[in-house]
């Protein structure tokens, strides 16, 4: 029991605090409140991983005066640990110093013990650390004639007096193993227990003779372009190296909707993508770990997270039922399964996690983007948008979340534009346009340099300039409408022909020469900007829905997901109309949202709990469904929309034909100047249809 005269400890990160008697442990402190604190050997202070500091000074706000002196003199136990394996300065084992006066108490992020040299930093982010699968040592009592238990419940009987655990159930790769193990350990082992859920029982899925202090987990995010991999420690929650490649169905079908076609094609579609995808997640885990100098048989946990057709093929499922209404899918709650059973080999007792689906088109990889940017956690009102050839939504905040996808289409990445091309060496991804002379600058993916700058024609030799991928087509069409090239209909204005080479006849309409060498000429065609304006006008019909559902709340914050969106420079986006208006500075890149949200679940089981309550509170919106998405679109193919004023983004950025409050001039003839947006661009549905997009 604890009184006001207690000693006052504050634990950070977190900024839990408590009273607690002097003497106890400090490790005790940290779990009564809830912080997690890392301990393999159970305090016997051999692991190190309970390391703690102490702040020294006087903290004011919390009204701690905090100093190394109000914790226990240094313990055998550390100075033996410090001894062996050696303790930084002010570093303390929380499991064997106790609370004597008030604390401030700082859990270090350095708590790579034995771990594999970090190559490079991936993310500097910290979540706190409640894992699924836990590494626990014990010393088990030898075996005795006249007390014939079985080797197994021995270990069981340790288990549970030193760690509290129920009796665990047991993997039956690891039956033969038991004895060997435990003799090699010298009856000290460390057992691995998976315990994701509360309410499930903990399962022994790895033992290791003696001390095993480090153990890692993998966080995939499956896209449908790229697949990438995060390798952590699982005790430390250190990102250890990360990967990525191309996902190898590519070789099946550029978009979703064609992977799905092909399955329905070809009898043995499902079983070759679900191998090649398989594949890929093995070979980038090894590539991962041997740059990490980490056996991939230290992996015990996994953690996946895709869209529902990437989802779907990875656990082998036919996504068939994805490609048309009703978008059933085969199974939307989270799933937890061996590693194994996914034709991983990696630990054979690696437990693997996939993220709930949101909806028939918003998968895992949404629900993960959503647990990472916590629209949920907050009273603004949050847009978060990963934009791929699918684009997935989530709107809301802590009082109500709704979710849709919008058939974007390939184009935003460069496919289905002239001279489009994915971001590769030579590349363009940058473009200024000068709306006195109309002349472009651009920069390439290779270089620093901007195409007017000194040293250019050099620097582009090797690569020479090769296309166009998703940034610069963005900014070369948002250039072109604020140079005044195009209209706010999207249509290349002919009449600046006379004024500028740059604008050369193409059939019955325009275009732009955007770079032309005696080889090559790269022009921006009538047809690229309506295939920019149909997938921006999808995009943006999709968020107005979502923005209708709600109410039309201003938003507050956008956040822009995945690669485009780490790309894409918020104030084009607006001027283009991807995304509804919003102060420049509350919108921004995320960059691998989801990525990041699989390591959460990784890392803190709490997080899979969090995630899997929430997905089920987000409302999930059908836009093929809505009545109102025609109109929606119809509006947004205009740039950047016919109807929405863009107030926050002219304070910064003019926009043609927009006053200063970034509503539309009246036009002299009170009419639209340019033709028709809708006239000659159709919609989704003829276009296709709804699913032929996803
Ligand atoms: Fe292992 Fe403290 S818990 S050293």
């Amino acid at each position: 029991m604890s009184d006001s005269a207690d000693p006052l400890v504050l634990f950070m990160p977190s900024g839990r605090r408590g009273r607690f008697p002097r003497g106890t442990p400090v490790i005790e402190a940290a779990r009564s409140l809830g912080v997690y604190v890392e301990s393999v050997c159970g305090g016997r202070g051999i692991c190190g991983r309970c390391q703690v500091e102490v702040a020294e000074g006087r903290f004011a706000k919390h009204g701690i005066t905090s100093s190394g002196d109000h914790l226990s003199p240094w313990s055998a136990k550390e100075a033996r640990y410090a001894d062996k394996r050696g303790l930084k300065p002010g570093r303390r084992l929380s499991c064997s110093t106790t609370v004597q006066g008030d604390l401030v108490v700082d859990l270090p992020q350095d708590m790579a013990i034995n771990a594999a040299v970090v190559r490079k930093a991936v993310d500097t982010r910290q979540f706190p650390r409640d894992p699924a699968v836990r590494l626990l040592y014990v010393e088990v009592s030898e075996p005795d004639m006249h007390a014939p238990l079985g080797d197994l419940d021995r270990l069981f009987q340790a288990l549970e007096r030193d760690w509290k655990l129920a009796r665990p159930t047991i993997e039956p790769h690891l039956l033969p193993h038991i004895q060997p193990v435990l003799r090699q350990g010298g009856w000290s082992v460390t057992a691995a227990i998976a315990h994701d859920r509360d309410d499930e029982a903990p399962r022994l899925v790895a033992l290791y003779p003696g001390l095993k202090n480090e153990a890692y987990g993998i966080a995939v995010d499956i896209g449908s372009t790229t697949i990438a991999l995060h390798l952590s420690s699982l005790l430390s929650g250190q990102t250890i190296a990360s990967t990525g490649a191309p996902n190898p169905q590519i070789r099946f079908g550029e978009d979703l909707m064609s992977r799905v076609s092909y399955v329905m094609m070809n009898p043995d579609g499902r079983p070759q993508m679900t191998a090649a995808v398989r594949g890929a997640i093995q070979a980038l885990a090894e590539k991962v770990c041997a740059e990490a100098n980490v056996s991939p048989a230290d992996i015990i946990d996994c953690v996946f997270v895709g869209n529902p057709v990437m989802h779907h093929l990875f656990l082998g499922i036919d996504p068939t039922e994805l490609g048309q209404a009703p978008f059933a899918l085969a199974l939307s709650g989270a799933l937890s399964l061996p590693a194994s059973a996914l034709d991983l080999t990696l630990n054979p007792g690696a437990r693997a996690y996939l993220l709930p689906c949101i909806a028939g088109h918003v998968g895992a990889d949404a629900a993960a983007a959503t647990l990472s940017e916590g629209p949920h956690r907050q009273d603004e009102t949050m847009l978060l948008v990963d934009v791929g050839t699918n684009a997935e939504i989530v709107l809301g905040s802590s009082k109500r979340l709704v979710a849709a996808s919008s058939p974007t289409g390939p184009a935003f990445e460069g496919a289905e534009i002239s001279c489009g091309q994915r971001a590769a060496p030579g590349a363009i991804e940058r473009v200024r346009i000068d709306p006195a002379t109309l002349e472009p600058r651009f920069k390439i993916i290779g270089t620093e340099l901007w195409s007017d700058e000194p040293g250019f024609v050099e620097a582009s030799a090797i690569t020479g300039v090769t296309g166009i991928c998703g940034s610069g087509i963005i900014e070369v069409v948002a250039e072109m409408f604020l140079a005044g090239v195009i209209t706010e209909d999207g249509v290349i204005d002919g009449r600046l022909a006379e004024r500028s080479p740059r604008i050369v006849p193409q059939g019955r309409t325009f275009a732009y020469v955007l770079h032309e060498t005696p080889e090559r000429r790269l022009t921006i065609l009538q047809t690229d900007v309506r295939a920019i304006q149909l997938a921006k006008a999808a995009l943006y019909a999709g968020i107005k829905l979502l923005l209708g559902k709600l109410g039309n709340p201003t938003i507050d914050r956008i956040a822009l997901a995945g690669a485009f969106g780490s790309f894409i420079e918020p104030r084009y986006a607006m001027v283009l109309g991807l995304v509804p208006d919003c102060a420049l500075e509350k919108c921004g890149s995320v960059g691998n949202a989801a990525g990041a949200g699989a390591r959460m679940a990784l890392l803190n089981r709490d997080y899979r709990r969090e995630i899997e309550d929430v997905v089920t509170r987000i409302e999930k919106i059908e836009t093929a469904l809505e009545p109102d998405f025609q109109g929606h679109f119809v509006a947004a193919m205009a740039f950047p929309n016919k109807l929405d004023s863009y107030p926050e983004l002219v304070k910064v950025q003019p926009l043609p034909n927009r006053d200063s409050a970034g509503l539309i001039k009246a036009a002299p003839d009170g009419g639209e100047n340019g033709e028709s947006a809708a006239g000659d661009a159709g919609s989704p549905r003829r276009r296709g249809g709804r699913a032929g997009r996803r």
